[in-house]
């Protein structure tokens, strides 16, 4: 199949947050990042005005002048836009959703156009702090070849990590994010709950725990998951587990249900670990089992 003639050209569709750190980051990495367009003009020109060469136009021209469109657009919008744009064989298009299937193109495929995914797992808020962020960061990939490898030098370009997402897993990968994301959020918000129990509030618990957090993220980057773990139950210190849950107990069935669970799923890691004895193993065991409700 011929390609067409603006077949390196890129082009963003969309120019919010992770346009902006993404256009800027491609850009500085030498690849030829020449259109944007957004729904508002004055947003694509915000954009485009900060890459030289680049011009800001219609959603329509950036589709007839470039032969890698990215989506940038919300979740929502993306089969609307790619629905209401003419594509042509030879033309790729990707969305940046991680949780949007690459169907949501089908539109654009129908006309000939190449499809798939592109989608960085980081937190795209600023444009100087995404752009610091960025290098290592992870890409998930999903499109077929030779769009695949194109997008893939494309994410090496810009100091990230390409992987490739099979089809159909969209929804799940992107759910993980939320375990090094937000449940942090939400598990320093279960710790602050329980400093207020003995008088300290949420900013000062917060400023106490951000440093062992810290610690455990420099120590799974150190040991992975197995030895970067610390703690009583990676010691196999029964009788503390069994002291904390008593304590965690005193503010009711709730929070003891989250720590249980949570310190259950601790377990494996220690065992995995290798310096837990059978019977230290069983204590603790015997400790998190829901059926016996003894704390
Ligand atoms: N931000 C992140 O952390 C992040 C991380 C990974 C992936 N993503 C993905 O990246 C995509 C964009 O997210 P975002 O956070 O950058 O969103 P955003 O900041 O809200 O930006 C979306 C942009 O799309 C424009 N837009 C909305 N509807 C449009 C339409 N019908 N036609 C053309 N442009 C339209 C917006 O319009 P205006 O012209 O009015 O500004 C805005 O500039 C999403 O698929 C998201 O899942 C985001």
């Amino acid at each position: 199949m011929e390609e067409n003639a603006g077949s390196t050209a890129i082009a963003f569709i969309g120019a919010g947050r992770l346009a902006t750190g993404l256009a800027l980051a491609m850009h500085a990495a030498g690849a030829p990042v020449q259109a944007v367009a957004s729904r508002s003009p004055a947003s694509a020109r915000a954009l485009a005005e900060r890459i030289p060469g680049c011009i800001a136009c219609s959603p329509k021209q950036a589709v007839e002048n470039a032969g890698l469109v990215f989506l940038s657009v919300p979740d929502d919008a993306i089969a609307g836009v790619a629905g209401s744009l003419a594509w042509t064989p030879g033309q790729a298009v990707v969305h940046c959703s991680g949780a949007t299937e690459i169907s949501a193109l089908a539109d654009a495929a129908g006309a000939g156009a190449a499809t798939g995914g592109f989608h960085p797992l980081q937190t795209f808020t600023d444009p100087v702090v995404a752009l610091s962020n960025l290098p290592g960061c992870s890409v998930a990939i999903e499109a077929a070849e030779p769009l695949f490898s194109r997008l893939t030098a494309l994410t090496e370009a810009i100091g990230c990590r390409p992987f490739a997402l099979p089809p159909g897993a969209r929804a799940r990968y992107h759910a993980t994010g939320s375990y090094a994301a937000q449940f942090v959020n939400a598990l320093l918000l279960e710790a602050s709950a329980v400093w207020e129990s003995f008088g300290m509030d949420r900013a000062a618990a917060v400023r106490a725990l951000l440093p062992l957090l810290k610690g455990t993220v420099a120590a799974i980057e150190h040991g992975g998951l197995v030895h970067g773990l610390a703690g009583p139950v990676s010691r196999g210190d029964a009788g503390t587990v069994r002291r904390q849950l008593e304590g965690i107990a005193t503010l009711g069935a709730d929070h003891l249900a989250l720590f249980r669970e949570l310190t259950r799923l601790t377990l494996p890691l220690a065992i995995e670990r290798g310096t837990l004895t059978p019977s230290q193993v069983a204590s603790l065991r015997a400790l998190l089992d829901t059926r016996t409700q003894q704390p």
